[in-house]
């Protein structure tokens, strides 16, 4: 393939990119948003492959198959309540990438570059290494607590901020060493600046607790971004620099968007919990203190008859128990019957961006009646009834009403503030952020213990004496 054919290949899958950010923006264009992705990403494999510098058909070929077989087995077998630590997995992968291509272009430098631009490369090379290990291994550590092979409590070790300064610090010397080294030599600071690099990113990860999790995932997602663009300098391939700075550019707004959705400080977050109030007490307590009040299908199917307006708020349990087309088919028997039935959408409820809406559209729930937090939270008080279906931390009072609790000023669900509240979940455990939930022990709440989709399912027979079929 031409170098020119190359070029409009390459700005085709740029539009695509562009077109496919634009559809993921909303719902209902998002499915089309994906086919533009797809699309873009095939013509620029494609042109790159057939571009003049690829040889070697035979090595890529055995890369590229069993590499994008693996990639289908795992896309096609993770299930929903997985899907961000995929996500933060693969974003480690594209940081591991950028630190290699770093390696291969510092061993096998391009020799047509001389002067000021021999430097620049020099310095994308360093820089671009940088960014890859912050993002390999807080990727990973955001992996690890995704998976839950890590607690999710925060890594508060002291003087931790200093110890973040100092790293950086050692960086920047071994930067103007690996400058100013002529030749080869210059292999030992890179090397042990990706070691420093990699420490680094773990522990601005380890220290933010799990409630905070949302953002460190746009983060890092931001963050592989500027990898790849890095990588795309380091490359000289323009077609990376601009996957790579939308990526980068995007997370770095989904992660803006977030904070200020959570009532916290972007910076503090981006630099590990820097400036957040050290006097908030851990997380790690399990069980809520006060009287519980237990209920059962059947008063809660009275209540239900009896409402004339019903909020209903998922959170991870639904995804969890899988109740979303169970909850649909109640949603539509409610609605049959003169109730006005809502749903409320905090931002980060689930584990990952838009994670409710996703599961709530996939059962064909009416956009229309999803409303987001900010639109929805002043209507609980003339609200009969709440369904809290397996959520927990996005509707935890202690976040307005506890200045000492490690979700302090997060905005929640005030779902405390409607006539009744039945949350369906199995115990009386904690939500991600490991933070005892007051809302269990309110006297308006009453808990209706076990799976969230038996029990959807229950109460709907219940209710209707002629079922039809839940689509599953
Ligand atoms: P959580 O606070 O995580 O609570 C989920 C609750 O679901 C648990 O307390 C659990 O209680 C219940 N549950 C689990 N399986 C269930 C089942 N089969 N049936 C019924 N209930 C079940 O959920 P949330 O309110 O959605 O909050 C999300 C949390 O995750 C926030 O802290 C957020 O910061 C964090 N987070 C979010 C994201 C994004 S981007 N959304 C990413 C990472 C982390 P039982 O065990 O007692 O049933």
């Amino acid at each position: 393939m031409s170098n020119n054919l190359q070029i409009v290949a390459y700005i085709i899958a740029s539009a695509l990119f562009i077109l496919s950010l634009g559809g993921l923006s909303n719902q209902e264009t998002a499915r089309k948003g994906n086919l533009y992705g797809m699309a873009g990403m095939l013509i620029a494999l494609t042109a790159t492959l057939l571009g003049q510098g690829v040889s070697h058909y035979s090595l890529l070929v055995g890369v590229l198959l069993p590499g994008g077989m693996i990639g289908a087995i795992v896309a096609s077998r993770v299930v929903m309540t997985a899907m961000p630590q995929l996500v933060a997995i693969l974003h480690s992968f594209v940081g591991v990438a950028a630190v290699l291509v770093g390696i291969a272009n510092y061993l096998q430098p391009n020799s047509t570059l001389v002067g000021a631009e021999a430097t620049i490369h020099q310095l994308e090379i360093f820089i671009g290494s940088f960014i890859g290990a912050v993002t390999f291994t807080g990727s990973v550590v955001a992996f690890a607590k995704l998976q839950e092979l890590i607690g999710s409590r925060p890594l508060l070790l002291p003087a931790r901020h200093w110890l973040n300064l100092a790293l950086l610090g050692i960086t920047v010397g071994l930067g103007v060493q690996f400058m100013t080294t002529p030749l080869i030599a210059g292999l030992t600071p890179l090397l042990i600046m990706i070691a420093i690099a990699c420490l680094l990113g773990a522990h601005l990860v380890l220290a933010i607790g799990g409630a905070d999790m949302p953002v460190v995932i746009s983060m890092l997602n931001s963050y592989s971004g500027w990898a790849a663009a890095a990588a795309g300098f380091m490359l000289s391939n323009d077609l990376l620099i601009i996957t790579g700075a939308l990526v980068g550019s995007s997370g770095a707004i989904l992660s803006y968007i977030m904070c200020k959705a959570m009532n916290r400080s972007f910076l503090s977050v981006i630099l590990g919990g820097f400036g957040s109030n050290s006097n908030q007490s851990l997380p790690g307590v399990d069980q809520p203190q006060g009287r519980v009040t237990a209920t059962t299908i059947e008063d809660t199917v009275k209540l239900m008859q009896t409402a004339g307006r019903i909020i209903i708020v998922p959170g991870y349990g639904m995804a969890v128990a899988q109740a979303q087309h169970a909850l649909a088919a109640l949603t539509k028997l409610l609605r049959d019957r003169g109730i006005q039935v809502r749903y409320g959408i905090h931002p980060v409820a689930g584990r990952l961006p838009g994670h409710m809406n996703v599961l709530l559209a996939e059962a064909n729930v009416p956009y229309d009646i999803v409303l987001e937090m900010d639109e929805i939270n002043s209507d609980f008080p003339q609200t009969d009834l709440v369904l809290v279906i397996g959520a927990n931390d996005t509707v935890n009072p202690s976040a307005i009403e506890d200045p000492n609790s490690p979700i302090a000023g997060m905005p929640v669900l005030e779902v405390w503030q409607a006539k009744t509240i039945v949350v369906l979940k199995r115990s009386l455990a904690s939500g991600y952020a490991g933070v005892e939930n007051p809302l269990f022990t309110k006297d308006n709440t009453r808990m209706l213990f076990g799976d969230a989709k038996s029990n959807v399912e229950l109460i709907l027979t219940q209710l209707n004496p002629h079922p039809v079929a839940v689509l599953t």
